[in-house]
């Protein structure tokens, strides 16, 4: 059983008599202020004191849930606090249990009546298709020729790099994602761009140039010009950003179509070298795609492909994975290679349903991935929801206990990140969002009418997007804060 159930039958009048209990019952000799409605209130403290108290409901993620969901998987403080150090938990649990020890000299940040998770993690995106996002009326291969390859070729100017760095982050922020694993360009510059707005932001994401050599699919203005300066790019970028606080380089392969066997050779051998990177790529997201790689480098299947040039392995990270069987579910399995499950885009772009259930049953990590511009939404909720309904379509589930544990420590294992973020046990990276249950009328009614906190979370699951991130907290500091609400 979990350390604490999800209550049933706790709507919002409810939490409210519980806070108000909670606050006269509260030893602690600070009371939360309404500091977290102050946009200047996470301006470094002249007095030096680094210890935050986070007041809240908080829930986390110890392990996969599973389905039907096991409650040990998870711990949830409906009246919780969460203690800061320098940027990392040191503390969490029930108020009740909260120590002077733990609350002397601390700010405290109060975000009763509202639930605090671990960030979210986005598994996979494209900062250079900000611009792509909803465009119109084709699958893969021509939505990347006719609307993808012309954005990315803008990325050869700094300037626009950095804007789209900077709004891509924003929104990811917005969307209360801390963490992602992001495409830029061909153009080392874009790399540049994005770990430069990241590192401002101070957060952990992972980037790397992206390496295409191949004709025809790979086009001229977008093309590695050799193997040999591919990888001299590479080696120059790991050397300046790989390590760097928070920022980890991720030799980064488009995908089978747009590389030669010889790019591929170079990126296995990288890959074996440098182990401490990571890698990520696309495979088998649509079904022409596939026939076209198997038929390319005379291949059983997609995966086999990157196998037999040594891309597998812990800290890959394989896009989409639509098409994909038994034998290829194995094989990632066993090299501990993980998935980016990303729903919006395979929807949106027409390319099929994934199979989570089977990707769980031969025990491959998966992670959520936006995809943008891809995916339609920067939000991982509405990933979620997104998530759920290709589930739904197969005669299948997602529940909210598993869909919470994917976008935040599945997330987190997808990327082998979850030694610094993904929960909330001490010693982790402080990354967190707020979210709001009545964000909108309709998640407020659904809310209040919801018989059990599962329930709730299904309902911001389904219906909540950015209008339901209340805030975003980077390393105990705050970075987004929702729009007054008129
Ligand atoms: N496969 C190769 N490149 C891309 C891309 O930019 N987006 C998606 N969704 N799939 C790809
Ligand atoms: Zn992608």
């Amino acid at each position: 059983m979990g350390r604490r159930h999800f209550l049933a039958g706790l709507g919002l009048a409810a939490t409210a008599d519980l806070m108000t209990s909670m606050a006269t019952a509260n030893a602690s000799p600070r009371q939360p202020t309404d500091r977290a409605a102050d946009p200047d209130a996470d301006a470094a403290d002249p007095s030096g004191c680094d210890r935050t108290v986070v007041y809240g409901c908080l829930l986390h993620f110890l392990d996969d849930p599973g389905d039907p969901p096991a409650e040990q998987a998870w711990e949830l403080f409906e009246d919780g606090a969460l203690v800061i150090e320098n940027g990392k938990v040191v503390w969490l649990g029930p108020v009740q249990r909260l120590s002077d020890q733990h609350t002397a000299d601390a700010k405290v940040i109060d975000h009763r009546g509202q639930l605090v998770l671990p960030g979210f993690v986005d598994t996979h995106a494209h900062y250079s298709q900000v611009d792509v996002i909803a465009s119109y009326g084709e699958q893969l291969p021509q939505w990347l020729d006719k609307y993808v390859y012309p954005a990315e070729s803008r990325f050869d100017q700094p300037r626009h790099a950095e804007l789209m760095a900077s709004f891509f982050l924003d929104r990811m922020l917005a969307a209360g994602t801390t963490t992602a694993s992001v495409f830029p360009t061909v153009h080392a510059n874009s790399v540049d761009a994005f770990f430069a707005e990241a590192e401002r932001r101070n957060l952990r994401v992972l980037c790397g140039k992206v390496l295409m050599d191949r004709e025809p699919h790979a086009p001229s203005h977008l093309r590695d010009l050799s193997v040999a300066q591919a990888r001299e790019q590479t080696l120059d970028l790991i050397a300046r950003w790989h390590g760097r606080g928070r920022l980890g380089y991720s030799i980064t392969p488009r995908f089978a179509p747009t590389s030669t066997e010889q790019l591929l050779q170079m990126v296995g051998q990288l890959r074996q070298e440098r182990p401490d990177l990571w890698l990520q790529t696309h495979a088998a997201e649509n079904r022409a795609e596939v026939d076209l790689v198997r038929t390319m480098f005379n291949a059983r299947s997609y995966i086999d492909v990157y196998d037999r040039f040594g891309l597998l392995g812990p800290r890959s990270v394989f896009a989409h994975c639509v098409h994909i069987d038994d034998q290829d579910r194995t094989r990632l399995a066993a090299t501990h290679s993980s998935i980016a499950h990303c729903p919006t885009s395979n929807l949106f772009l027409g390319s099929g349903l994934f199979q989570l259930a089977e990707a769980r049953g031969a025990r491959v990590q998966v992670g959520l991935g936006t995809d943008i511009g891809g995916g339609t939404s920067y939000s991982l909720l509405q990933t979620l929801n997104e998530a759920y309904k290709v589930q739904a379509l197969q005669g299948k589930r997602l529940s909210a206990a598993r869909g919470f544990y994917l976008a935040t420590l599945g997330g987190a294992r997808t990327l082998q990140l979850d030694q610094q973020i993904g929960n909330f046990q001490p010693g982790k990276e402080a990354d967190f969002v707020v979210l709001d249950w009545a964000a909108t009328p309709v998640l407020a009614r659904r809310t209040e009418v919801a018989t059990s906190f599962q329930e709730r979370l299904f309902a911001l699951m389904t219906l909540g997007d950015e209008r339901a991130v209340a805030a975003t907290y980077v390393m105990g500091k705050r970075h987004h804060s929702a729009p007054a609400r008129s």
